[in-house]
């Protein structure tokens, strides 16, 4: 598949100032860096780059900081990170106001050197997709390149209004999170299945209806199966459920009876009366529930229903937990359903795809996250791929935009 996106093909590097923007928005608690996938991701880029002669100033936000300077959002544990990966590279950070003097910005560095900017989102005009913030940004380097798939979805000034002052190209990150996304969810075999948790239907709205077509089987958990639960009759007790989203949840299965597609949801959970690890648990079928019961997770004979469900699919689509798997022990139902189609992966029985921080984070917990067909480093970018969206950061990427994005979809 050709994608007429411009890419690191499309350009002479040597002695190039990149500005590469990327996804580095990954957990770091009190200066302590957790899962690098993210970067790790965007290393082949970066490696490329340099390799090509081009000079790299690194480009992320981590969080939400409401463009205000916050040290609990620094980009600054990084440095160390990418010593490890760089041995022999010289990290220069730069803080401050960096835009403000761009002939500074390079100074002090050589060919050799990767530049790590501070929190991009520290500056409130990134969020606007400010113009007059973009030309400053664009002030500081030659070229763009966008390796931040995971933020493609957002109108940013550093993703979008950039890209109006400086020729722009997509790195292989961005390039193999399209080429794989359509290799596997576009192109995947049927039977398709879906199995869609988390705890808002409202959030997945876009993405059950762009999907029901496709697929032969949805599975439904997480707290969003409660509010189909409630669009199916049952009492739920004192589970969290969106009652303003329960006529959508009876459209969407009426959708689903209408085009002949199975839909599982949860004929057992585990209950308690509050969610901690100490807490008093019983396991109950769906019609026992009584008013103190809430639900936290699917119980046994949901997901042997699940098990045999990816018994008889090829390719699978994940996205969202089954329980609140957190907080043990409600974590079976999506421990189970993980490592049971990691197995059937392995044995080459179905294709599996994932994104979204919590269930790649679910696997992660398990170590299984390489176990997965593919993985993508987009959480909310993904689900909006799935709903075939055009996103404002691929669009301004695409050689004959707009039109030659919807060939994805
Ligand atoms: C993500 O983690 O999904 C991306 O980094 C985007 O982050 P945001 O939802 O804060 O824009």
């Amino acid at each position: 598949m050709s994608l007429n996106l411009r890419t690191l093909d499309d350009i002479d590097l040597q002695n190039k100032k990149v500005f590469l923007r990327v996804d580095f928005n990954i957990p770091i608690n009190n200066g302590v860096v957790g899962d690098c996938t993210r970067i790790e991701a965007s290393l082949p880029t970066i490696r490329e780059i340099r390799q090509k002669g081009g000079r790299i100033a690194l480009f992320s936000h981590l969080g939400r900081p409401n463009g205000c300077v916050n040290p609990k959002y620094s980009l600054k544990p990084l440095i160390k990170v990418l010593e490890e990966y760089f041995p022999n590279t010289p990290i220069v950070f730069k803080e401050g106001d960096y835009i403000q003097n761009p002939e500074n910005f390079w100074q002090n560095t050589d060919e050799n050197t990767i530049i790590l900017a501070e929190n991009i989102r520290f500056y409130e005009d990134e969020e606007k997709n400010d113009i007059g913030f973009a030309k400053k940004l664009a002030q500081l380097a030659d070229i763009m390149v966008n390796d931040a798939f995971a933020t493609c979805h957002r109108s940013h000034a550093s993703i979008v209004a950039i890209t109006q002052f400086l020729p722009s190209f997509a790195g292989r990150l961005l390039e193999s999170e399209l080429t794989s996304l359509y290799h596997f969810y576009i192109q995947g075999k049927q039977p398709f299945m879906a199995m869609i948790g988390g705890a808002k239907i409202s959030s997945k709205i876009e993405v059950l209806k762009k999907i029901i077509p496709k697929i032969q089987i949805l599975g439904i958990g997480g707290g969003m199966a409660n509010t189909f639960l409630l669009a199916q009759g049952y009492f739920i007790g004192k589970s969290l459920a969106e009652s303003g989203q329960i006529s959508i949840a009876k459209d969407i299965l009426q959708q689903c009876q209408k085009l002949n597609k199975k839909v599982i949801l949860p004929i057992d959970v585990v209950v308690a009366e509050e969610l901690s690890p100490n807490t008093k648990v019983t396991i109950k079928n769906i019609d026992e529930l009584s008013e103190n019961d809430c639900i936290f997770d699917i119980g046994p004979k949901t997901i042997a229903l699940l098990k045999n469900a990816l018994n008889e699919s090829k390719t699978l689509l994940w996205n969202g937990p089954l329980g609140a798997f957190e907080t043990k022990p409600f974590d079976q139902g999506t421990h189970q359903f993980a490592q049971y189609a990691t197995l059937l992966t392995k044995e080459k029985k179905i294709t599996s795809i994932t994104g979204g921080g919590d269930s790649v984070a679910a696997l992660a917990s398990l170590g299984l996250e390489k176990d997965f067909s593919y993985v993508s480093t987009g959480g909310g970018a993904f689900l909006e791929w799935i709903e075939g969206r055009i996103m404002p950061g691929l669009e301004v990427l695409f050689k004959n935009n707009p039109a030659s994005c919807a060939i994805l979809f």
